[in-house]
């Protein structure tokens, strides 16, 4: 479940295990979001990135064939003040990608 950080309180965490952007690379080795975001030129000044992509994350936990809609919907909360929306969709898109080709 991707909550704002803003708008929880550390107490409110107390006895969950809290997933960060630090922590989902396997040491060197990226997560496909991450490596789609890259692949996919999906940023520009990366200020919004971290909480787009655990919010994709947190979307790709619940179903593994998102419709663009879901997507949208998933990042909805996280403002892009660069309006670099249409590369985090396909970044999105290219992850649910990687993730089949995974698992095939
Ligand atoms: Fe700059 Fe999203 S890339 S706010």
């Amino acid at each position: 479940k991707a909550v704002y950080s803003c708008l929880i309180l550390a107490v409110e965490c107390d006895g969950h295990e809290i997933l960060t952007i630090e922590g989902l690379s396997d040491g060197d080795k990226l997560d496909p979001i991450q490596q789609a975001f890259i692949e996919k030129d999906a940023f520009q000044c990366g200020f919004c990135t971290s909480g787009q992509i655990m919010s994709i994350k947190a979307l790709l936990e619940k179903t593994t064939q998102p419709s663009s809609e879901d997507i949208r919907i998933a990042i909805s909360g996280n403002l892009c003040r660069c309006g670099a929306y249409p590369g985090i969709v396909a970044a999105a898109e290219h992850a649910v990608n990687i993730y089949t080709k995974r698992r095939s």
